[in-house]
């Protein structure tokens, strides 16, 4: 125990002196509260399994004419099954277990009995789990029932964008380049990022410092082993320019009614890449 305590020590002495020199050299660097240990990694890619296992769960189940209440209602039932809470329910007083955002919703949907879901419908789903203090959360994209050539592209695309993204977790560079790489693999294929929504640090609360952008510039952040963020880039078929729903003031859309997918995942930074703690 002790050896291993030593160890531990000598790693993160390491790691500051690291971080230091870089911050001496002009980067922005993460907070200590943003590098997380051993422990909260291990708690935190329990939650990811849970939060993985959930979302294949649903995906095998979601079929036209179901409401996205009814996907609710299984999305909770399972998280609590297998140990855990929903974490947007009740998040900043947020109604529900999951998001659902279909077609030119953004992100954001908030599950209904009324909203149907009709054949060749886009939907992304996204889940977020609190597993004993310890969050994690991830969303994939599906087109429901008879498929189109160009939903199906669009699905392709974003989540390519995810896995450029991704490609770019190197640790001791900066963070910008997940954002840049992001933004220019959607520009380069004639579809857009809507840049106001970005990914977030997450763990040990739902959400934290960094905001994760997906823009030209991206986020300026030394990445360090042990931090985790989500990588969630919106990518819209027509324009990046969205609002917020005026009734609910949480569900975003596309400002050209065009359709828009978002995949996430939650990443850890490690020594030599990145490590997936949910999709
Ligand atoms: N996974 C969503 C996000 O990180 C959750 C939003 S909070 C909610 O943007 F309350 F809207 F669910
Ligand atoms: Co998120």
């Amino acid at each position: 125990m002790v050896k291993n305590l030593s160890r531990n020590e000598n790693c993160c002495i390491e790691s500051d002196h690291r971080i230091s020199y870089y911050q001496s050299k002009g980067y922005r660097v993460p907070s200590r509260r943003l590098i997380l240990n051993d422990k909260q990694i291990r708690g935190i890619r329990d939650s990811g399994r849970v939060n993985t296992q959930v979302l294949d769960y649903i995906g095998e189940r979601i079929h036209v004419g179901m409401s996205t209440l009814e996907i609710d209602q299984i999305v909770h039932e399972e998280t609590i099954r297998l140990g855990g809470i929903p974490a947007t329910l009740g998040y900043n007083g947020y109604p529900r277990s999951l998001c659902t955002s279909l077609n030119s919703q953004v992100c954001h949907g908030i599950p209904s009995a009324k909203q149907i879901i009709k054949d060749g419908d886009l939907i992304n789903i996204d889940v977020s789990t609190n597993l004993g203090g310890y969050f994690s959360d991830s969303a994939r994209v599906f087109q429901v029932g008879i498929k189109s050539a160009s939903r199906q592209e669009l699905i392709k695309i974003s989540k390519a964008c995810l896995e450029v993204g991704l490609s770019s977790v190197v640790p001791w560079t900066s963070m910008r380049t997940i954002g840049r790489s992001i933004y220019e693999y959607a520009k380069e294929r004639g579809y857009s990022i809507a840049t106001s929504i970005g990914g977030h640090g997450i763990g040990m609360k739902f959400h934290e410092e960094p905001f994760v952008s997906y823009d030209r510039q991206g986020t300026d952040m030394l990445l360090v082993p042990g931090m985790v963020f989500t990588i969630e880039p919106a990518v819209n078929a027509g324009g990046g320019e969205v609002y917020e729903d005026r009734q609910n003031n949480w569900t975003i859309y596309t400002s050209d009614g065009k359709d828009s997918a978002q995949w996430e995942v939650t990443v850890l930074v490690t020594e030599k890449g990145y490590e997936i703690l949910a999709y």
